[in-house]
């Protein structure tokens, strides 16, 4: 029989809860244990009949550790994951990388020095329809990529907002959601040049951003532009179309459009745009739907890869240097917020 990964989560709250669920369903996986300090984690340690610590150091201690999954909050990050990283356990760490850039350096360097692989949690790019865009666009099939769309749009019920930090500074839709979004079109369309950005509070008056729209241009020269709110009643975002969190109930729609001079696509309801004959906005243009299922599986596939990581089988899917770079992206958004203008990466 194949060998079983033991992994171990470090936070159980809502992130961690995920990973629980997810390593319960994967075959590559198995739950070690989990570390966290609350009378919730206790509960889950009962209810998996699975061992707890209440400290990295303890766990350390412990036997046929393979791997761990940090879903601590961002501050904690640099700390937790460097622990394990010296002690050469592979991490799984949850976006973003940390909460600042020099931090993050950090942990690559410490990922690099111990020789042990380091997995940021954008699980997006674990999704089977994310992967059958990108062999689209690496196929040739869309011609020369112009242009990309990205709509985040939702609306944010009055309870969300009874945490108090999700009306201040970084638990605005930028910090919440955006980062996932800079990860995919990034993956998707290579590395960006520039970036400005306008924001607003203007709806819901809180000191945070309730609504934002960037601008992005690529080496490649392609241009692209996010639009994200949490104010809008809307059923476009990838939130609510991709159908991979069960707790969004799913619409019909796409959240994602990307344009080349041979065709254009739209996903996660992904559909192929392109002509028959001579390529004419006066010829009929045709559509091909490719897949109709949605991929609910993101973060099982996410722990598989991450298994296969831990094996040697494969490389990070998304490395450190790939959570750096968000990061990087994300705080020139922020910077640019403040005066609208263009910042190079
Ligand atoms: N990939 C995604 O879509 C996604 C979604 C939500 C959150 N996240 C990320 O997951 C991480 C956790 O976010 P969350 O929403 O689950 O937060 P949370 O507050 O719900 O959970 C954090 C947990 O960490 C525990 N913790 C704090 N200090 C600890 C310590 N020293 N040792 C052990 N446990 C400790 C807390 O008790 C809590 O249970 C963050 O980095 C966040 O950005 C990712």
């Amino acid at each position: 029989m194949k060998k079983k990964i033991n992994i171990s989560i470090i936070g159980t709250g809502l992130m961690g809860l995920q990973h629980i669920k997810a390593i319960l369903k994967s075959k590559k996986a198995n739950l070690h244990s989990i570390v966290d300090i609350t009378d919730n984690a206790k509960k889950l340690s009962n209810k998996y009949r699975i061992p707890i610590y209440s400290n990295a150091s303890s766990l350390l201690k412990s036997k046929q550790l393979d791997a761990v999954i940090v879903a601590t909050p961002n501050k904690l990050h640099e700390k937790h994951t460097i622990s394990f990283l010296k002690k050469k356990i592979p991490v799984l760490l949850e976006k973003p990388i940390s909460d600042n850039i020099k931090s993050a350096k950090k942990i690559i360097i410490s990922s690099k020095k111990n020789k042990t692989p380091l997995l940021i949690g954008y699980h997006r790019r674990h999704n089977e329809i994310i992967s059958k865009v990108k062999t689209i666009i690496r196929s040739g099939k869309l011609g020369n990529i112009v242009s990309a769309n990205v709509l985040c749009w939702l609306f944010k019920h009055k309870e969300y907002f009874k945490e108090s930090w999700r009306t201040s500074r970084g638990g605005g839709p930028l910090s919440i959601n955006l980062v996932h979004d800079i990860d995919m079109i990034c993956y998707l369309l290579g590395s960006i040049t520039y970036v400005q950005a306008f924001t607003t509070n203007k709806t819901r008056k809180y000191k945070v951003e309730d609504t934002a729209t960037v601008n992005l241009i690529f080496d490649s020269g392609a241009l692209c532009t996010l639009n994200i709110s949490d104010t809008i009643v809307a059923p476009w975002s990838y939130e609510l179309t991709a159908g991979e969190n069960p707790a969004y109930p799913v619409t019909n729609q796409s959240a994602y459009m990307i344009g080349g001079t041979k065709g254009s696509i739209q996903f996660p309801n992904l559909k192929y745009w392109f002509y028959k004959k001579e390529r004419s906005w006066w010829n009929k243009i045709f559509l091909k739907s490719d897949i109709k299922k949605k991929d609910d599986n993101t973060l099982v596939n996410q722990i598989d890869h991450f298994s296969d990581v831990v094996l040697k089988k494969a490389k990070p899917k998304v490395n450190g240097n790939d959570g750096l770079n968000s990061l990087k992206i994300f705080a020139a958004i922020t910077k640019s917020a403040k005066n609208g203008k263009k910042i190079k990466i």
